[in-house]
């Protein structure tokens, strides 16, 4: 019983010294602005709007691009050198940005 307390204990702990920064998420977020828009909302046809997007989504596909299942040269590239904590920030950072604002106007 002991022993099970431990490890509920430990993956507590672990979750939570995992929870996404979004800050750090933003700060990160400066090389994916010329594509994906200051503001999460992109200006080309081809590159997606990230504002708002659901945040697992992200994740999984940040993860899906930097192991080659999702095959896309530019994303596959930007994505290699992210940790897995850069990602889950990048996610929560996107995630959290509003789509009220459909236009690529920065605030
Ligand atoms: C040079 C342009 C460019 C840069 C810089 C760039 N992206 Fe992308 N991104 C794209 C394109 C193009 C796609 C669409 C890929 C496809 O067609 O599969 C994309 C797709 C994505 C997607 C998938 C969206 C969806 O709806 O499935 C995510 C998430 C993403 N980018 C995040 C990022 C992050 C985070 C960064 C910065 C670390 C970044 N991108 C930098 C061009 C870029």
């Amino acid at each position: 019983m002991k022993m099970v307390s431990s490890i509920i204990l430990a993956s507590i702990i672990t979750i939570s010294s995992h929870a996404a920064d979004i800050e750090a998420g933003k700060a990160k977020s400066a090389v994916c602005t010329a594509c994906h828009g200051q503001n999460g909302i992109s200006r080309f046809p081809l590159y997606p709007n990230l504002a708002g997007q659901k945040e697992q989504y992200l994740i999984k596909q940040l993860k899906a691009f930097k192991a080659g299942l999702r095959r896309d040269a530019t994303m596959v590239a930007m994505s290699v050198p992210l940790s897995d904590e850069d990602i889950r920030n990048l996610a929560a950072f996107y995630a959290n940005l509003p789509i009220d604002n459909q236009t690529n106007e920065q605030k």
